[in-house]
């Protein structure tokens, strides 16, 4: 097996919105035993109030505005200089809404993760909970992968899942997934990455307590210990 990382995992979370997934990463690094350490968390948009629960958590923030680069590989590199500044072994995009750069991600490959609102590979892109009551699921979800060139595309590490009821609005769907799903399986693939349990392979696959993933762990399968 890997030798587990021993030191403080430093990790810096992106966002432009909520942060309601920011906050349950706060919660969970807050524990004595925990691995990581948010260094910082920046955002795109000053007015997002994930910055604040940032602030309240005493952790550093930097607004970075996308509108005031002429263009995307610009923003990217501006982006890189200012993620590096605080040197983390891992970058976390919680929402983050901007599409990255095949430059961008090849720099982070390996140390770069996303939560999207969908059980991948269904539902790339927005709109993801109607998307799902439009289609008839009676399962929806939430996915932590790693990132690549392709949006929404690279290897999934975790799913959480949950059942549609008929009643189900967008809104409401959207709200379980968050309460139920993804607060929780971020902050654990955070904590994999951490203390050395998850990496990428190579070859582009994860790879979990020593074996390389065939298909994303359900956070269903996992034990209490886990959540
Ligand atoms: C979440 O649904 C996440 O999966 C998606 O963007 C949303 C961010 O919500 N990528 P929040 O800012 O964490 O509240």
């Amino acid at each position: 097996m890997q030798e587990r990382m021993s030191q403080t995992c430093d990790v810096v979370v992106l966002l432009s919105g909520t942060g309601s997934n920011l906050q349950a990463l706060i919660d969970s690094t807050r524990t004595g035993d925990s691995p990581a350490r948010i260094a910082a968390v920046i955002s795109n948009r000053a007015d997002a109030y994930g910055l604040q629960r940032a602030r309240d958590a005493g952790i550093d923030t930097r607004t970075l505005d996308h509108k005031a680069f002429e263009g995307r590989e610009a923003f990217d590199a501006a982006l890189i200089e200012l993620i590096d500044a605080f040197n983390p072994k891992l970058v976390v995009l919680a929402g983050f809404m901007r599409i990255l750069s095949a430059g961008f991600v090849r720099h982070y490959q390996g140390r770069l993760l996303n939560i999207h609102p969908s059980l991948l590979p269904k539902y790339k892109g927005l709109h993801t909970h109607q998307r799902a009551l439009e289609a008839g699921d009676t399962e929806h979800g939430c996915s932590v992968h790693f990132v690549t060139e392709e949006l929404d595309g690279g290897p999934a590490v975790i799913q959480g899942r949950v059942s549609v009821r008929p009643q189900d609005t967008a809104e409401l769907l959207s709200n379980r997934v968050m309460t139920d799903v993804e607060t929780r399986i971020l902050p654990q693939t955070v904590a994999w990455l951490a203390d050395g349990r998850l990496r990428l392979r190579a070859d582009g696959r994860p790879e979990f307590e020593g074996r390389p993933l065939k298909a994303p762990l359900q956070l269903s399968d996992l034990g209490e210990a886990f959540r």
